[in-house]
């Protein structure tokens, strides 16, 4: 059987043209023209006013979390279903995360259990949006308001989502995205900061280049990073976010005919549960399509038994309050530190091939695959 990978970018486009001219004109680096378009260009589409590029979308909220002066003795407020990228950002920074659990309809942050968290030490809420729903937004922006707390919105996973039609990264005081090949748009390694306050962005950008100051190249007032994007990488950028609509609606139908084709074992909440397809504040848009189980076995028996017969998969998120690397740094200890959905999610959830190249004939296959590997495991 021909292997399904979990994910493979679409580079149809204007890709190859635009990476030629950059050899061609020899704009390779930084310096290059199409670092500031892709910034405008996803900038406009967000409705924000500025763009600052980088080289991915962890160095993204490395640079949020300090753009924003959040340090030592500060707390940020964060899900702890989400990636590594999210705590290192404010424990790189000095700061404090202070998790809350998902939902478990969603899988994002659990809305309600922020307020209780919030203490006089608290600067910001990191809200990020998982898998192909956005987050409820007006519930944090009320409490960011009522509390005087920033908001910093990673909307890695949702380029070109919405939230009640305005678009997912445009809620932050900064928000940040990313370009790995499994998000709707690819650089091969990249990100972006948005906002819309000028003084935020110029420190970003300065964060994002070594803090260089002008006029005194090497002499330096404070550490930054070279986060810096290339041409070579903003160029396959531009030709992605042409293309932007087009990837959305093929993230939309690849969801919708996975669902029809489950339709028989979702049906029966013992067997798994699928992703929702809405919530009155958006659709779904299945950035990728995950599936937790129900029953005696666990997600890495299905997944082990789905590689064996050549299908890609990828499990969910591992909490951040179970990562060893923490529990060594005697982080999340307190008896209270309870997040039983998203450790129900790390054990039972994982996700099928879900990228932009994909066609029915494919998911048609992993879907049997998937039929099959669940009557296995349930049948001992
Ligand atoms: C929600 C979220 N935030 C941040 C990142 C980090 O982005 P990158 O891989 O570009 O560093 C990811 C990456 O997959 C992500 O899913």
């Amino acid at each position: 059987m021909i292997p399904i990978a979990v994910n493979e970018p679409i580079l149809s486009g204007r890709e190859k043209e635009y990476l030629i001219e950059c050899i061609n004109s020899g704009w390779i680096s930084s310096e290059g023209p199409y670092v500031k378009e892709l910034e405008l260009l996803l900038a406009k589409r967000v409705n924000r006013e500025y763009g600052i590029a980088v080289a991915n979308g962890s160095g993204a909220l490395d640079i949020a979390v300090r753009a924003l002066e959040i340090g030592k003795g500060d707390e940020v407020i964060m899900p702890t279903f989400t990636i590594i990228s999210c705590a290192n950002a404010i424990l790189n920074s000095g700061a404090t995360p202070v998790l809350v659990d998902s939902y478990i309809d969603t899988w994002n942050m659990n809305v309600e259990q922020i307020e209780s968290k919030i203490t006089s030490k608290t600067k910001a809420i990191m809200v990020v949006h998982i898998y192909g729903l956005p987050c409820d937004m007006d519930p944090i922006l009320n409490l960011a308001r009522k509390h005087n707390l920033k908001i910093i919105e990673d909307a890695a996973e949702l380029i070109g989502q919405t939230y009640k039609g305005k678009p997912c990264g445009s809620f932050g005081d900064i928000s940040c995205f990313s370009f790995y090949p499994n998000k709707h748009i690819t650089t091969g390694e990249g990100g972006m900061l948005l906002t819309n306050d000028g003084r935020l962005a110029e420190r970003c950008r300065s964060l994002r280049n070594l803090c260089f100051q002008e006029g005194k190249r090497f002499v330096h007032e404070e550490m930054g990073w070279n986060y810096r994007m290339t041409n070579l990488q903003a160029a396959l950028g531009v030709a992605q976010i042409e293309r932007l609509d087009e990837f959305v609606q093929k993230k939309y139908f690849i969801g919708n005919f996975y669902h029809q084709l489950l339709s028989d074992v979702s049906s029966d909440a013992k067997i798994i549960q699928l992703p929702a397809p809405e919530k009155e504040y958006a659709k779904n848009i299945y950035w990728v399509f995950g599936i937790v189980i129900n029953g005696e076995f666990n997600a890495s028996d299905v997944m082990k038994k789905l590689s064996a017969r050549k299908i890609g998969t990828r499990p969910f998120f591992y909490p951040m309050h179970l990562q060893p690397v923490f529990k060594k740094m005697g982080l999340f200890s307190n008896s209270n530190e309870q997040y039983p959905v998203a450790e129900m999610l790390a054990e039972k959830g994982f996700y099928i091939p879900s990228g932009l190249s994909l066609n029915e004939e494919k998911m048609q296959i992993v879907v049997k695959n998937l039929k099959e590997v669940l009557n296995e495991c349930r049948n001992g």
